[in-house]
């Protein structure tokens, strides 16, 4: 347990989850030779890597420096291998649902225990409308499922949730299968799909509230450098808010207007961030966001609209609320309650029991801040990011949390454990 907690030095996290995955796609589906640096060496991006090879593209094994022979956006093979393993990745099951919807063949998707929770439906819908079929092999709505894929048609669809899964599985069938597609978001959510196909010289455009995709017959290759992630950065700038000493800065971090909820919501807080534009890497700028520790943390309300570029921090706001001061209420986010895990019922729970002052809504959480000392076991039900969440809490002055399943981070962050022993100074008791 420790006396207090000093945090120290400079950090830069791993490569963004979200362009990693599509950076290995965009090359594979590119007619040429890609190259991309700094990709996230993670169990998710393996996955993607593998279903990838799975239908048919030559993609090596992922790398911090690596080059992929594109082969075209048909797959050079006439069968997809036996099964499409998706780990516990959702974006890679929904963005390659897009691609196996354009293939002349049928792919069986399947996934780890909390994959094949998650639903399946809303991106089985558009693709039907385009085309493919779609069979569950277990039940509805969830993995394994069967895309038989094939000629596609072009498609206007309206999304129920804001989901840039579901947005970017739409445009990647449009784009594989050489057709026109226009999909309506309920609320923006990150541009990476789009940003990089308008880098790659497809017609992406928006038209009144849709995103359009004209039809191309064949996509460039690149050379993709891979931004830090903002939600790995997040975990330290969380912890550095919560520290009582120090500061620390995140080097080289994407910079997006649909990632940084989290730090925006960080320095209403009350928290002493300060951002600086670095633009270091090619897919998008970047910046280095310090953190000084020793100020209180308020309570604050987070609104609907704020969510999607918060969508994956919202168990770490929750962490972090615990030790502010008043109440915080976070409404709009029931999509967490389809995530890795149903995070507003894990959040909550084992903020719980662990001394914290929290309560569920359907569609979010109320976090009472105390000074309780916070003791116990944090059960993470094998989602990455709560283990990250409560782990920045188990490093807070007189916490005593143990975590019952420390390696899930793999997921997104395998060298988590190891920054953050790094960046924290322990006086311990
Ligand atoms: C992601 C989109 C988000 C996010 C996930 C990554 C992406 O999911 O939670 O971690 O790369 O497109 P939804 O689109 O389902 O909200």
């Amino acid at each position: 347990m420790r006396e207090s907690l000093e945090v120290q030095g400079s950090l830069r996290v791993p490569g963004d989850k979200s362009v990693s995955h599509r950076a290995l796609m965009l090359a594979a589906l590119a007619r040429g030779t890609s190259t991309i640096r700094g990709i996230l060496e993670s169990a998710d991006v393996h996955s993607t890597a593998g279903v990838l090879r799975a239908l048919g593209w030559p993609v090596p094994d992922v790398s911090p420096d690596m080059r992929v022979e594109g082969s075209g956006l048909q797959s050079p093979a006439r069968a997809a291998l036996a099964t499409l393993e998706c780990g516990n990745s959702g974006t890679t099951t929904r963005l390659t649902a897009g691609i196996a919807a354009a293939q002349p063949f049928a792919s069986v998707f399947t996934g780890d225990d909390s994959l094949s929770r998650r639903p399946m439906r809303r991106v089985a819908q558009p693709l039907e409308a385009m085309g493919a079929r779609v069979e569950w092999l277990h039940a509805p709505d969830r993995l394994p499922m069967r895309i038989h894929g094939g000629a596609l048609r072009s498609v206007s669809w309206e999304l129920e949730v804001a989901s840039a899964q579901l947005k970017s599985a739409i445009l990647l069938a449009g784009l594989c299968g050489g057709v026109a597609v226009r999909v309506r978001e309920p609320a923006p959510t990150r541009d990476h799909t789009e940003q990089m196909l308008r880098a790659l010289g497809v017609p992406v455009g928006s038209d009144g509230g849709w995103i359009t995709l004209g039809p191309v017959t064949s996509l460039p290759p690149a050379n993709w450098h891979v931004p830090g992630d903002p939600s790995s950065a997040a975990f330290f700038l969380g912890l550095a808010a919560l520290a009582d000493r120090g500061e620390l800065a995140l080097d080289g971090v994407l910079a997006s207007p649909f990632r940084d909820g989290f730090v925006r919501v960080l320095q209403r807080m009350g928290a002493d961030v300060t951002r600086e534009e670095s633009n270091e890497g090619r897919a998008g700028s970047t910046e280095r966001i310090v953190v000084r520790a020793g100020g209180p943390l308020r309570a604050i309300t987070v609104v609907p609209d704020e969510i999607p570029a918060m969508i994956d921090e919202l168990p770490l706001l929750a962490v972090l609320a615990s030790r502010a001061e008043g109440e915080t209420v976070v409404r709009g986010a029931s999509e967490l309650r389809v995530k890795e895990s149903d995070r507003i019922a894990v959040t909550v729970a084992n903020l719980r029991a662990i001394g914290a002052d929290a309560e569920e809504l359907p569609d979010g959480f109320i976090v009472r801040g105390n000074d309780a000392p916070l003791r116990g076991l944090v059960q993470v039900h094998a989602d990455h990011r709560i283990a990250m969440a409560f782990g920045v809490l188990a490093a807070t002055k007189g916490a005593d949390i143990r975590i019952d399943d420390p390696e899930c981070v793999a997921v997104s962050y395998p060298g988590f454990w190891g920054d953050l022993e790094r960046v924290t100074r322990a006086r311990l008791a």
